[in-house]
């Protein structure tokens, strides 16, 4: 099976997470690596800077490449770029973050530029993911061609409004992302998501239809990735749906809270 899932207790979510990016990037000398933000990889970031910390893991040849950023100020602190000062930057060892210019006036030639500078990094050796709970990976929206390359795109509904919890009034209408074809090109893929809000997109992203209506779902095609699923996410994973989907979820796991969340 190309597509293994993993899935673990909440307290686990970090180190299962750095497990697998660890796994994924292991063996590449100097790997490109494309990073996620969000509230999903915080703990990754966490268990990744203290096992450098310990002496136990380097980060410090990785190249790091953003997969998106949002149209909004420059350096904002809701601004990816920010994340990855807090979060990525904080890791000892670890190279800055290759990253859009998000007030760039020409925004094809930004997205041409950032393209040009992964092609010549060789492509993505791994890619971090998490997953919008409409299905977006980065921001491809539902409706992104499985071919779709870097661009600045308009975000969804259910974006902004995931969005303006930390950007209010000044939340963006659009962001520059890495294309489907361009993630989907990554020799390894690691998937993260945790918490029961994102159980139904997980769901439907590996046991319901596969095509541009659920963006993740294309992860299913890919030779080499890894989901880590907390249990919550995973809640939906357990009827039989991903037996449908053809996708080996391991078994022993806490049964469902039975509360009939979606
Ligand atoms: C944003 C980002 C994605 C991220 C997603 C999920 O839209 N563009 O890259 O994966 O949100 O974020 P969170 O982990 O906070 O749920």
């Amino acid at each position: 099976m190309a597509l293994e899932v993993r899935v673990c207790e909440p307290g686990g979510f970090g180190d299962a997470a750095a497990d697998a990016l660890l796994e994924a990037a292991s063996g590449v000398r100097a790997p490109v690596v494309g990073l996620a933000t969000g509230n999903t990889p915080l703990a990754l970031y966490d268990a990744l800077a203290r096992r450098v910390q310990q002496g136990e893991a380097a980060v410090s040849a990785w190249r790091p490449f953003a997969i998106d950023e949002y149209g909004g100020a420059r350096g904002h602190p809701c601004s990816n770029r920010s994340y990855f000062a807090r979060h990525w930057d904080s890791i000892p060892g670890a190279r800055p973050v290759l990253q859009f210019e998000p007030q760039a006036a020409d925004p094809a030639a930004e997205a041409a530029r950032f393209r040009a500078a992964l092609a010549a990094a060789g492509g993505l050796d791994v890619v971090l993911l998490g997953i919008g709970r409409n299905g977006h990976f980065a921001f491809n929206e539902p409706g992104s061609a499985r071919d779709s390359v870097t661009r600045l795109a308009d975000l969804a509904p259910e974006t902004r409004a995931a969005a303006s919890a930390c950007w209010g009034e000044l939340t963006p209408r659009s962001g520059y992302t890495l294309g489907l074809g361009e993630i989907l090109a990554a020799r390894r893929v690691v998937l993260l998501a945790d918490g029961h809000a994102k159980a139904a997109i997980v769901a439907r992203a590996l046991a319901g239809p596969i095509g541009p209506e659920c963006p993740a779902s294309f992860l299913r095609e890919h030779p080499a990735a890894v989901v880590v699923l907390d249990v919550a996410a995973a809640a939906g994973l357990r009827s039989g749906s991903a037996q449908a989907g053809g996708i080996a979820v391991p078994g022993d796991f806490p049964p469902a809270d039975g509360g009939g969340h979606p």
